[in-house]
């Protein structure tokens, strides 16, 4: 008789201190098998319950059922004030967050190397007067071959392999020359506008070759423009681009149907005197394509071809980038690899 109501008053102590301790949930969960789990000191007491007397059953039978009762109140109780104690913690972190706090381990994004370029480039020609002009990626016949002296059927058109959209009459811009297109259309002479940009071919794409890649347009129209000044301009950018005075720029003869006079230039290597793997122990590197604009492309873009010259100039703006940073493989570029992006920054 006595030692029940000993251990029913120890239990309470016990458990309640206890409970007082379990400062976590781990810890609280440790009391409850302790205390009120299936083998725990209140199971125990319950089973005592069971040899006790009639009589006395009677009179611990309710006590141990409050017993019960409180115990596992004040368990849920305490479970509560845990849940409210973590949550308020939570609550704090975020309320005292620091948004000035230094964190040394930021990794810092870099520009693509394309961007680093189109902007030096985009200096290079604000600096010498020129303004910089955008067109649609996506653009149509007109722009793209018929404004440029191609019609339809010209077999010329073979020498760019176009993507054709489903929509007739739409494709992806083969080259920047589009835009020269639309300038003309849309402004007057004089002007001397570049257009960086991204341009497209339906090309098998290699270590040299992608299906998209960025080229820089150039045109000036002003009365009394020659081939003397296409030639002293890109020389003039070309020097200013690489930083060296020494650069030299040899022009061949060429065919595009949109100048006339046409030429392709190259430029002297910029890494070497008697040969290198970048110049492909030539001394020259291929650099573009330009001339003087044919009469026939003013005439469609309403300019007087009497009265008005000019020049264009079509840069590999993406070859240049792979030269002057020795970028030896075109798919890097869209590779979006971490490590070659974060050499540039
Ligand atoms: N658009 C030509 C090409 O992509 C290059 C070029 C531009 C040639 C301007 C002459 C004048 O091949």
């Amino acid at each position: 008789m006595k030692s029940i109501q000993n251990a029913i008053e120890t239990f309470k102590n016990t458990f309640g201190q206890a409970l007082k301790n379990a400062s976590t949930e781990p810890l609280l969960e440790e009391v409850r098998i302790t205390f009120l789990g299936r083998k725990g000191t209140l199971a125990d007491l319950m089973d005592q319950l069971k040899q006790l007397s009639i009589e006395e059953k009677r009179i611990y039978g309710p006590q141990l059922n409050e017993l019960k009762q409180w115990a596992e109140n004040a368990f849920f109780s305490q479970k509560e004030a845990l849940n409210n104690k973590s949550q308020h913690a939570e609550l704090e972190k975020e309320r005292h967050f620091d948004v000035t706090a230094n964190k040394p381990d930021v990794l810092y994004g870099s520009l693509h190397p394309l961007t680093i370029l189109k902007e030096r480039i985009e200096n290079i020609f604000l600096s010498m007067g020129y303004r910089i002009a955008d067109g649609p990626e996506v653009d149509n016949d007109h722009y793209n071959f018929q404004a440029l002296n191609i019609p339809e059927d010209h077999p010329a058109r073979d020498m760019w392999d176009t993507f054709w959209l489903d929509i007739p009459g739409l494709l992806l811009r083969t080259h920047t020359s589009s835009v020269q297109a639309r300038v003309l259309a849309e402004s007057q002479p004089p002007l001397a506008v570049v257009v960086p940009g991204r341009t497209y071919r339906h090309e098998a794409t290699d270590a040299t070759h992608d299906f998209q890649f960025m080229q820089l347009e150039g045109i000036i129209v002003d009365k009394n423009i020659s081939m003397g000044n296409l030639i002293a301009t890109c020389h003039a950018f070309l020097q200013q681009l690489f930083k060296s005075e020494t650069i030299q720029l040899r022009v061949r003869p060429s065919y595009f149907p949109f100048v006339e006079p046409g030429i392709e230039f190259d430029m002297s290597c910029p890494f070497c005197t008697d040969g290198c793997s970048v110049c492909k122990y030539s001394k020259w590197i291929e650099a573009g394509g330009a001339g003087l604009i044919h009469p026939n492309v003013l005439k469609s873009a309403g300019i007087d071809h009497h009265t008005y010259s000019g020049f264009a100039f079509g840069f590999g703006l993406t070859r240049l980038a792979m030269i002057l940073y020795g970028i030896n493989d075109i798919r890097l570029l869209h590779s979006g690899k971490i490590e070659f992006l974060e050499q540039f920054s």
